[in-house]
């Protein structure tokens, strides 16, 4: 029988998986107080299987990262009570036999719109004919500001080894966010 590429197994680092289909990070916007709710125990066992890889929703790093207006109640992971809730999520993830990675992210240009959000450029986000939100105009980071942020990474990365997730992956924009500035 031809045998299909996409059910087959790979080997990447130290990660087995089983087959080669991979749940994309979707934010959910369900993480009412930054805190994950125990639908998501759920929602991530649903999509669980033996040596499947998953990837979480974009999860903040401390707390002036998030996209309070643009992209509400995203869960965090810099505090003891959202490893807590992160737990259930994680083991029943394990359970299934599933590899977990977690996406940690700094929300840049679209975060704490209520203040003046950090970014690598002082402009703001172009609107479009969908968008109900006016983005402000952001703060371009000095240089000596990034560590700063670095260090963020640095608490979350910490918190994510507490839950002993499988795996740890940072948002695409937040790379872009460090080299641009
Ligand atoms: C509702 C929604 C939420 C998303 N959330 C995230 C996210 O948290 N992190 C991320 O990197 N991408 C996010 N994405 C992008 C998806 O992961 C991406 O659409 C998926 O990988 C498919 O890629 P494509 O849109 O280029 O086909 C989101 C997309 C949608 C539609």
């Amino acid at each position: 029988m031809e045998s299909i590429a996409l059910l087959s197994p790979c080997e990447i680092g130290r990660f087995r998986f089983s087959h080669r289909i991979v749940l994309a990070p979707l934010t959910r916007s369900r993480s009412y107080g930054n805190l994950p709710q125990s639908h998501a125990i759920l929602y991530y066992s649903q999509r669980a299987t033996e040596g499947g890889l998953l990837i979480a929703e974009a999860t903040g790093v401390p707390s002036d990262a998030q996209g309070m207006s643009l992209i509400p109640h995203t869960p965090g992971i810099w505090t003891k009570e959202q490893v807590e809730a992160w737990k259930p999520v994680v083991d029943a993830v394990h359970a299934k036999g599933g590899i977990f990675f977690c996406q940690i992210w700094h929300a840049g240009r679209v975060s704490d719109m209520e203040k003046e959000p950090i970014s690598s450029t002082d402009k703001p986000v172009e609107k479009n004919e969908d968008d109900h939100v006016d983005c402000p105009i952001p703060r371009c980071l000095a240089v000596e500001e990034i560590p700063n942020v670095v260090n963020h990474f640095r608490v979350a990365a910490e918190m994510l080894w507490m839950l002993v997730l499988t795996g740890l992956k940072s948002m695409v924009p937040m790379v872009s966010f460090l080299s641009n500035s």
